[in-house]
């Protein structure tokens, strides 16, 4: 069964159309990759998933349910975390407070905070300190975000998604910007995810792509224009020629 479904999700921006009439399943357990040049519409296609914004028009559906126009902070306690394109954290705090915040706030009750120490959260700690595991952080848990490398900063952001315990991970170009080598480590790790989550991943490395995706969507100027394996995707004529280009043919 689908767990995350649009029908002809649609976003204009005055006469540009960013997101146009995109019909998508994204299955449980799978990595499910979009991808698509510059300015297809991949992030806005984001920014409606998660509520950041309403469509212009069509539907979302997740596990089932038409969550059309929620907003993002309640689309979030559904189970929709997401990591961004450029990196969000906190640099004056250590790496367990940053993982441990985003524990926290997803439990927080709707009757609001009960002010307690830190340590009177034990689960929370356990959920953060497992999140930080889970990238391959746990050793720097005390260590200030400053301190860490671009790449252990990109790992550290994919923590802090994993820590709110999500049913869907969505991530916007996790490997951007990293060397060679921390995008090996970045691959691994999504890697590692497949089946434990659900996961949308947004990424211009194609090396990346072909490796971890169970399916790829392709955008082209705001319209998917192919879906399929990685293989299907990689002899389809019409990516080749959209976003493959030279460098494919
Ligand atoms: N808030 C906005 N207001 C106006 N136009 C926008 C807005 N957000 C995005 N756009 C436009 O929508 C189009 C799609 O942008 P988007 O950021 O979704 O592309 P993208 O596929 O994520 O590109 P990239 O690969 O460069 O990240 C672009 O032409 C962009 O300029
Ligand atoms: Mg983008």
């Amino acid at each position: 069964m689908a767990l995350l479904e649009t029908h002809g999700l649609t976003k204009s921006f005055g006469a540009l159309t960013a997101v146009n009439a995109v019909t998508l399943r994204v299955e449980a357990g799978a990595v499910h990759s979009v991808i698509g040049p510059n300015g297809a519409g991949k992030t806005t296609l984001f920014n409606l998933l998660t509520g950041a914004f309403p469509p212009s028009s069509g539907q979302l559906f997740f596990d089932g349910k038409d969550i059309t126009g929620t907003p993002s902070h309640r689309v979030a306690h559904l189970g929709l975390a997401r990591s961004f394109q450029r990196t969000n954290v906190f640099p004056a705090l250590s790496l367990l407070d940053n993982v441990w915040i985003a524990a926290f706030a997803r439990n927080v009750s709707r009757r609001g905070l009960t002010w307690r120490r830190a340590q009177h959260y034990p689960e929370t700690t356990e959920r953060a300190r497992s999140a930080l595991a889970d990238v391959g952080l746990a050793e720097k848990a005390n260590h200030l975000a400053r301190e860490i490398s671009h790449g252990e900063q990109r790992q550290l952001e994919l923590a802090i998604a994993l820590a709110a315990a999500p049913r869907v991970l969505l991530l916007d170009e996790p490997a951007a910007g990293l060397s060679p080598d921390e995008t090996r480590k970045m691959v691994a790790l999504v890697r590692a995810l497949r089946g434990r989550y659900t996961v949308v991943l947004i990424e211009h490395k194609m090396d990346i792509i072909m490796n971890v995706s169970d399916r790829i969507s392709v955008m082209h100027f705001g319209s998917l224009i192919a879906e399929g394996t990685p293989a299907e995707i990689q002899r389809n004529p019409d990516v080749r020629r959209a976003y493959l280009g030279g460098a494919a043919a």
